[in-house]
């Protein structure tokens, strides 16, 4: 299928009838979908779906950095970008194996990039349907490179909530963030879980590999699972910054909350040749199961 600007799109699905659809525009994954055929990516009614911008909902890949970090690309600017379909990827890794349905994308940076960034890079997104309908994203960043560089990296996942004030999240709580809203200062969460009832723009860092945001009113629990994305950044724009977004409904922070898997603390480093891997793995559970996180 296509996307907004005429640009390919690859549509998975699993035997149950779950589906994932990827855009080749950033390699941004723009739906996901349960067995039941329920969204639970949030994507904006306001999005601009207009090329090069990433449109604001699903899930854009943010790299090299998150944030503007004194570049003009806000989030990096392979979300901006078309990306290519790999025909012949290789062979599904070991946790992979029982992936039903999966695609690999590929971004390699051109001339043109070395002015938002000066070193060469290839960037492999594989995207996976598993048979219970969990999503994984694994990305590979490859520095083909004479010199070494350092990168930040993030899934910026838009997650859909029924009422924002109804939803928690667990698996931060005591752990230190910065604050964005405090020109990133240092605090230490203090509470059980987290709940939300004004703006929220935190970068949790040193993170357990696995945390659960609890949809209380939908009865569901999203989990989410990684490997190599010590950080989770957690943003809700609430009332005022949603009004003061040309492509986000007013209204529309009480249904989505950003959880996003990420590397941002320390920036990772390659030499040239090396790879760096991070794993996403998403879940959605009702909320009568017991985790095991
Ligand atoms: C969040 C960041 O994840 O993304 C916020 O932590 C930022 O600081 C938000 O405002 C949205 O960013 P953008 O560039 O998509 O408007």
């Amino acid at each position: 299928t296509k996307d907004w600007n005429g640009i390919d799109q690859v549509v998975l699905r699993n035997p149950k009838g779950a589906s994932a659809r990827i855009s080749l525009h950033g390699g941004q994954v723009c739906s996901w979908r349960n067995e039941q055929g329920e969204e639970l990516l949030f994507t904006s009614s306001k999005a601009i779906f207009k090329a090069p911008k990433a449109m604001r909902g699903g899930i854009p890949i943010c790299f090299p950095q998150f944030g503007s970090c004194g570049s003009p690309e806000q989030h990096g600017f392979v979300k901006n970008k078309i990306w290519t379909i790999d025909e012949n990827p290789p062979p599904l890794c070991s946790n992979d194996i029982d992936a039903c349905s999966f695609v690999d994308l590929l971004y390699r940076s051109s001339e043109e990039d070395l002015k938002f960034w000066p070193y060469s890079f290839e960037l492999r997104l594989r995207v996976s349907l598993l048979p219970c309908g969990d999503l994984v994203l694994r990305s590979r960043v490859r520095n083909v490179n004479g010199k070494p560089f350092g990168f930040s990296f993030a899934y910026h996942t838009h997650l859909v909530v029924s009422d924002i004030s109804e939803v928690r999240i667990e698996g931060l709580e005591t752990l230190d963030f910065l604050d964005n809203l405090c020109q990133k200062e240092r605090f230490t969460e203090q509470g059980d879980a987290i709940t939300f009832e004004s703006e929220v723009d935190r970068v949790y860092v040193s993170t357990p590999n696995a945390i659960a945001v609890l949809d209380h009113e939908r009865k569901r629990t999203y989990v989410i699972r990684k490997e190599g994305l010590p950080d989770v950044v957690v943003w809700n724009p609430w009332e005022k910054k949603s009004k003061a977004m040309v492509d986000f409904g007013d209204e529309e922070y009480k249904q989505m909350l950003c959880v996003n898997g990420a590397a941002l603390e320390s920036p990772i480093m390659l030499r040239p040749g090396e790879e760096w891997t991070g794993k996403l793995q998403l879940t959605v559970v009702p909320s009568s199961f017991s985790l095991d996180l």
